[in-house]
């Protein structure tokens, strides 16, 4: 059931790979909810071809951007706006890439080239486009920027290595940009950090399967979903949460509250 609650919005929305991204789940509900939007990925992600037919679907221009490259973002926002004849009103970040995972280094046995690459990718391209986006007054006061986080940034899970300090440095740089950007114009900078979910970036994790039910047997209401993910992101684009800012919020069934459940002691005692 739609709401309105994005109608006449205009939202930038990155990261949709295929159909199980969340940021694809994220485009659909956004035009369900109102709003009109560009869609951008890496040229590379184009390439396989399947952002098409979302944009189809969802009446949006494709917009490419290597998330690093500034002189990308630079044209993502100047044509966004053109496109979308105004300022932007919401961002989805939902970047995210680590060749040291990628390639099964572990956290002793990084390759520092590759590491500054997922930090990069994952964590300096938030502060990229919100730089881009202030130098361009390209977001509407009161507008709203979410990013895509995972609890691995606050607890050790040893096989995220690189990623969880990328993650840390993007939650990091919310906070720092949120200030900023509600001091300069009221717009609110958030992360949401979110449930296993399976992914392409999501299934890459060494042992996800182990620990995407682990998650699922610990939290209370089970792991979300892309779709209850994005469900919770288009509620902090909307209206309705204007002073929710430089917040990592936990999407999770509320397993970053839960010590034990009694499903992982049925296990344990087996
Ligand atoms: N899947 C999970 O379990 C999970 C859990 C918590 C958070 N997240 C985060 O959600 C976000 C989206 O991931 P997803 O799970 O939907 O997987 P996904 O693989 O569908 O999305 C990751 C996206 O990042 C894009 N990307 C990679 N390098 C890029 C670059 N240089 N420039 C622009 N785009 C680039 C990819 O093309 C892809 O579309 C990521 O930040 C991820 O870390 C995922």
């Amino acid at each position: 059931m739609a709401y309105g609650l994005l109608k006449g919005k205009r939202g930038i929305i990155s990261g949709a790979l295929d159909e199980n991204s969340i940021a694809w789940k994220v485009a659909l509900k956004a035009k369900e909810e109102g709003a009109s939007l560009v869609l951008t990925n890496a040229p590379v992600a184009m390439r396989m071809g399947a952002i098409r037919e979302l944009a189809d679907t969802t009446q949006a221009e494709i917009i490419p951007a290597d998330a690093t490259v500034v002189a990308d973002i630079e044209n993502l926002f100047s044509r966004s706006t053109e496109v979308l004849g105004g300022k932007i009103d919401f961002v989805l970040h939902s970047i995210g890439m680590s060749p040291n995972i990628r390639k099964g280094k572990e956290y002793g046995d990084l390759n520092y080239e590759w590491f500054q690459k997922s930090l990069d990718i994952s964590a300096l391209s938030l502060h990229k486009f919100l730089q881009v986006a202030e130098k361009q007054d390209a977001i509407a006061e009161w507008g709203s920027v979410v990013a895509l986080s995972y609890i691995a940034a606050q607890r050790t899970y040893p096989f995220y290595t690189d990623m969880a300090d990328a993650k840390a440095t993007l939650e990091s740089i919310a906070r720092s940009y949120g200030y900023r950007y509600g001091k300069l114009k009221n717009v609110r900078v958030n992360t949401v950090s979110q449930s296993p979910t399976k992914t392409t970036a999501g299934s890459g994790i060494g042992g996800f399967n182990s620990f995407y039910d682990f998650a699922d047997k610990l939290s209370p209401l089970g792991n979300a979903s892309a779709d209850d993910c994005a469900n919770y992101v288009i509620t902090l684009f909307s209206d309705l949460t204007r002073l929710v800012t430089m917040q990592n919020l936990f999407h999770d069934g509320g397993y970053s509250s839960t010590g034990i459940s009694e499903e992982i002691i049925e296990v344990l005692n087996k």
